[in-house]
């Protein structure tokens, strides 16, 4: 049975035990910043299991695309060197949401494998935890398993409920004990039955693991009860398509042999068996769809795992001696052998080549150097068997050559990396980028503030304080005096401090002394003032009353609550995989970057700011609410990947459920405070990662008038109206284009002209003619042209040609067929360019000088002629 057959055959059978067909979901988990990539086929039904989302089916199954790289279950150094690992594959899986639970999932699981799928059951052998009695009857009463082949596994992981069967998905979440069942690929292959000494050989594979969701673990460990015991499923396509297909590898069922040949061919190999193929089909499978799903290649979270993985890829093409780029080629057979099952693979797959072909150009530059300098560090390491942790750091650092590519390398040589001292490497390196980073900043450098400053600009903009803290470069001090500027931390204050692509507060703090702030930003949970003072002193311990600069703070406000939605409405428009990279926010304009394959069409555009003005006429009032995170999960909130969020978050509601993000910025009331949202530039930024940039309020009305000025101005040097200034300008530039082709027609009329009087004055010499003449052409290729004419006119000739333009020289010589075995057009050149403070060179037929010296031209004039009949 094919792989693909596989696939829609496990999912016809459950769709007729009136399961609901879902599609995978993205590899990026949505809610859920603690979780790299999805990694099981129960990832999008997590809240689900918990109760806090419903959905209008109680029974699913899908196929799921999963990545195991990166994160807490790593596969990645595995991939290629074993038989059954893999960074991307496919889980297929069946769910119950309170509806079936153990009876019901362990019969489907042994009709779907015996009767559908024809295995024959003595084969089959199955586990279940120790604790779960009722698992264990079902098997041997109900299936009618036979005793040892139903073996308990209970907690032999150190804790409670560590145990092979019992799954968790993360730390906290749902989890229950959960039944496996192990395919025994027969005696010639090592390895024992699951429990015993030789549980890790390859004889006895798990294909589906059976999970009975019943808890939901806390942080601290406790279990309390799901709303309803339910069930999770995973079996992995490879593994079972292997069995069926009657191979013992993954890697020889049909999917990844297609996938194998098509990478030997574009490698340039005959050995099928190589694991660097394996390696490559493995890789471009998890390569492309993380691309499908939104990740682009870059230096930290999910776009530093597909760097890593595309490089190792790239690393074991250049090992088969293929260096030219080739891994993006292999989109195209990938998507022959998935495109049909993922359809967004084949609809992106172009966007997804181009991104792969970019990031190895960029590789490919720096793996070369990387190699040598590994392989030099190999060969120097005499007795000792352990690559040091300061090679592979200096290797990562300086050329960009990830450590678990110095791993590989590593590994195939036979040795080991000193991962310990790798780490501390980094570590250091890490403390240096975070002191060279606030450095950089200004002065809010060295210095160290503990504590927390209350922050009450939420609701309020002003405010009353003691000044508890006033730095000078890092020194604490006790006053600062007019003119002098500083940092100045208060109990409590108004002034937000940049922060989440907000720029921080503007405004005053006044008492005793009038005091500017010209910024602020935090520390921890401290928010620094920057000052200036202005006039009088300001002391430690005076009581200032704080003021923030309003209309900024508004302005800022606007712009930032407009990227809320219009970070919503690019995902209505462009789709889920719309993702923030990053965001700007200040009194002026906001900037709002985000993952897509292409630049928006107009269209889009126009949709996106529609939509984002249709929330602003809305008017619906801006709603803040503080909640524990699993709270703000639970109500769809978007939190970004890598952030680290509080227990408590805020979350910030706009235009009634439009828009629902973790934010702790400043913001409008109600959404018609925005007044207008106005687009003025789309760009790209980095491959797969665009940019707009966007006004709101006044500035956006201003711009729009701005706009109409110019259209009014241009209306009245044309003559014409605004609405008619289009046709009026195109009509001119209609007029100006055909103008200008008449003039070129002119100038060819001219300078064939040129080249006919010019003709007549050609010399004879022996074999043919000479030509040596100055010339009025401003372009190169005037000349080129002038020269061709005169070639062909003179039949054989020698000719030489000087313009002279704005100070600057132009030469060029040629030389017909007859004479370049005497002649050569680039000798010509040579020996001229100098007089003229010149270089040039070219073609026997044909070369060309440029120079800065006119008054050279006269001499080049003069010589020629001698030097030419000297050598015909
Ligand atoms: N969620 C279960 C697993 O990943 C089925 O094994």
């Amino acid at each position: 049975m094919k792989s693909s057959e596989l696939r829609q055959s496990f999912l016809s059978f459950f769709e007729s035990k009136q399961h609901q067909v879902v599609e995978s979901s993205s590899l990026i988990p949505s809610n859920d910043p603690t979780l790299l990539f999805t990694n099981a086929g129960m990832v999008q039904f997590k809240d689900v299991f918990l109760g806090a989302d419903q959905r209008p089916y109680s029974r699913a199954t899908t196929s799921q695309r999963c990545v195991r790289a990166g994160g807490k279950h790593n596969d990645l150094e595995n991939v290629g060197y074993t038989a059954r690992h893999h960074t991307f594959f496919e889980m297929l899986g069946n769910f119950s949401f309170g509806d079936y639970f153990k009876q019901e999932a362990i019969g489907y699981a042994w009709e779907f494998l015996t009767e559908v799928l024809g295995l024959p059951k003595d084969k089959l052998l199955v586990t279940v935890y120790a604790e779960d009695d009722e698992a264990y009857a079902i098997w041997k009463n109900e299936i009618g398993l036979p005793e040892e082949k139903i073996i308990r596994i209970g907690d032999n992981k150190g804790s409670r409920y560590a145990s092979d069967n019992f799954w968790a998905m993360g730390d906290t979440g749902p989890c229950g004990p959960c039944t496996e069942v192990f395919y025994d690929h027969g005696e010639h292959i090592w390895g024992g039955p699951p429990g015993s000494p030789e549980e890790d050989g390859d004889r006895f594979i798990e294909i589906w693991n059976v999970v009975f969701m019943q808890y939901n673990r806390s942080a601290n460990g406790d279990m309390a009860n799901l709303p309803k015991p339910s069930v999770d499923t995973g079996m992995g396509l490879e593994r079972i398509a292997a069995i069926l297909q009657g191979v013992h590898s993954n890697y020889e069922i049909d999917l990844f042999q297609n996938l194998i040949k098509a990478t030997a061919q574009v490698v340039g190999t005959d050995d099928l068996s190589s694991q660097s193929l394996r390696v490559i089909a493995d890789h471009i499978r998890s390569c492309s769809f993380m691309i499908v799903d939104g990740v682009v290649p870059s230096n930290e979270g999910r776009g530093y795992v597909l760097r890593r993985i595309i490089r190792r890829a790239v690393r074991h093409g250049n090992k088969l001696g293929q260096k030219q780029v080739f891994f993006h080629k292999l989109v195209e057979a990938l998507d022959v052998e998935m495109g049909d099952a993922y359809p967004e693979l084949r609809k992106l797959k172009d966007r997804v080549a181009s991104i792969l072909l970019k990031e190895e150009e960029q590789f490919a530059k720096t793996l070369d150097q990387g190699m040598r300098i590994l392989e030099e560090a190999i060969s120097d390491l005499g007795d000792s068997k352990v690559i040091p942790g300061e090679t592979i750091f200096k290797l990562y650092d300086t050329y960009g050559f990830p450590a678990d590519l110095t791993n590989d390398v590593a590994r195939e040589a036979g040795l080991d990396i000193d991962e310990a001292g790798f780490e501390a490497a980094m570590n250091e390196q890490r403390a240096r980028a975070r002191s060279a980073s606030n450095f950089s900043m200004d002065m809010s450098n060295s210095i160290s503030v503990d504590g927390q400053t209350e922050f009450t600009g939420y609701s309020y903009l002003e405010g009353q304080s003691p000044v508890e803290q006033i730095l000078v470069d890092g020194d604490t001090v006790t006053s600062l005096s007019q003119g002098q500027k500083g940092l100045v931390v208060l109990a409590e204050t108004p002034f937000y401090g940049e922060s989440g692509g907000q720029v921080g507060d503007q405004g005053w703090l006044r008492g005793p002394a009038a005091v500017k702030v010209t910024n602020t930003t935090k520390q921890g949970k401290v928010h620094l003032h920057h000052v200036e003072v202005r006039e009088g002193t300001l002391n430690l311990g005076d009581v200032v009353t704080t003021e923030v600069d309003r209309s900024l703070r508004n302005a800022t406000a606007l712009n930032h609550s407009a990227t809320h939605l219009l970070h919503e409405a690019l995902r209505r428009v462009l789709g889920d995989h719309v993702l923030q990279k990053g965001s700007l926010v200040n009194s002026e304009r906001l900037r709002f970057d985000f993952s897509h394959f292409e630049g928006l069409t107009a269209a889009e555009l126009e949709q996106v700011e529609d939509m984002v003005n249709e929330q602003v006429r809305l008017n619906h009032e801006t709603v803040t609410e503080v909640m524990d995170i699993e709270a703000a999960k639970a109500k769809g909130a978007h939190a970004l990947f890598g952030e680290k969020y509080d227990s408590q978050v805020r979350v910030l509601t706009m235009g009634a459920d439009y828009s629902i993000e973790l934010c702790g910025g400043t913001h409008v009331k109600r959404t018609g405070d925005i007044g207008l949202f106005k687009i003025v530039q789309e760009s790209g930024i980095a491959a797969g990662v665009r940019r707009i940039e966007a006004l709101t309020g006044k500035a956006a009305i201003d711009a729009t008038r701005q706009t109409e000025v110019s259209l009014s101005k241009i209306a009245s040097l044309f003559k014409s109206s605004k609405e008619a200034a289009f046709d009026k300008v195109a009509g001119l530039n209609d007029q100006a284009r055909s103008m200008q082709k008449e003039i070129d027609v002119l100038k060819a009329k001219l300078a064939a002209q040129a080249g006919a009087d010019l003709s007549s004055q050609a010399t004879d010499i022996n074999g043919g003619k000479l030509l040596v003449a100055q010339v009025e052409i401003e372009d190169p290729k005037g000349l080129r042209d002038l020269l061709d004419r005169l070639k062909s006119k003179l039949e054989s000739a020698v000719i030489l040609l000087a313009a002279v333009n704005d100070g600057k020289v132009s030469l060029i010589a040629g030389v017909t067929k007859e004479l370049t075995s005497k002649v050569k057009a680039g000798d010509l050149i040579k020996m001229a360019a100098p007089y003229v403070d010149g270089r040039g060179g070219g073609r026997p037929d044909m070369a060309q000088a440029g120079g800065s010296k006119p008054e050279g031209v006269a001499e080049v004039l003069a010589i020629v002629p001698d030097w030419v009949n000297e050598r015909v």
